[in-house]
């Protein structure tokens, strides 16, 4: 008889699992079971406490890239408001052809918030957690300054500890929904620029 192939499937990846345990270590194991298929937990043990009411890059850290970026940041007109749900980013500059998304609330998060946020771009996938944002007014009279860590990284990627977006201009929530019918959506054009900082 034989097996089906949910079994099979099962136990080909704990064979994959068992061989990277011996090939890499068991912390990569460690932070594969806990992080989202194919992503890695960030480690930021190296980054000093940052300001929580700042978006300053944490003292010491070094700039590694920094890119601008467009696109739209989207709104669902519910009852009568705009209510933020998405966002699509296009990467240029060093990041030229990179994208950038929000998740859906991942199992455990707050229903009603953003998930993560995405970066999918040349120097890796990175993920961050939109819960732990810090902001500042923006100067340039867009959405604020926003300062993320990174929570998870693609295996390969260049360790980003933190993301920092400056410099934006749009995106903001308009304040009604204008012509937006309830259910509606709104999109609204923004620019900015994404700096990633490394504490070591
Ligand atoms: C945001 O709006 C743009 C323009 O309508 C659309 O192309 C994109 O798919 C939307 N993204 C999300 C995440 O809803
Ligand atoms: C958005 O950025 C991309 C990548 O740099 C660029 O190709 C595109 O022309 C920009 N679009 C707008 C509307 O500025
Ligand atoms: C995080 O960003 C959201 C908007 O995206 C904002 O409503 C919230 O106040 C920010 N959190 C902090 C701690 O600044």
């Amino acid at each position: 008889m034989k097996a089906p192939p949910s079994l099979l499937a099962t136990s080909a990846m704990l064979l994959v699992l068992l061989s990277a345990q011996g090939a890499l270590g068991s912390s990569l194991i460690r932070s594969l079971l806990q992080a989202p298929m194919g992503l890695q937990m960030a480690d930021l043990s190296a980054c000093p406490a940052v300001d929580s009411g700042s978006t300053a890059p944490p003292p010491g850290s070094k700039e590694l890239w920094s890119a601008p970026i467009n696109g739209t940041r989207n709104y669902t007109c519910i009852a009568g408001k705009p209510v933020g749900d998405g966002a699509t980013i296009y990467y240029g500059g060093a990041m030229e052809g990179g994208v950038g998304y929000y998740t859906k609330p991942m199992p455990g998060q707050m229903v009603g918030r953003l998930g993560y946020g995405v970066a999918d771009v040349k120097a890796g996938l990175y993920w961050f957690d939109t819960a732990k944002n810090t902001t500042s007014p923006s100067p340039t009279g867009g959405l604020p300054d926003a300062r993320w860590p990174v929570v998870y990284r693609s295996a390969g990627a260049q360790p980003c500890d933190y993301f920092v977006r400056t410099k934006t201009t749009g995106g903001a929530t308009p304040t009604d929904c204008g012509s937006t019918a309830e259910g509606g959506e709104l999109t609204v054009p923004f620019t900015a620029m994404i700096t990633c900082y490394v504490c070591k």
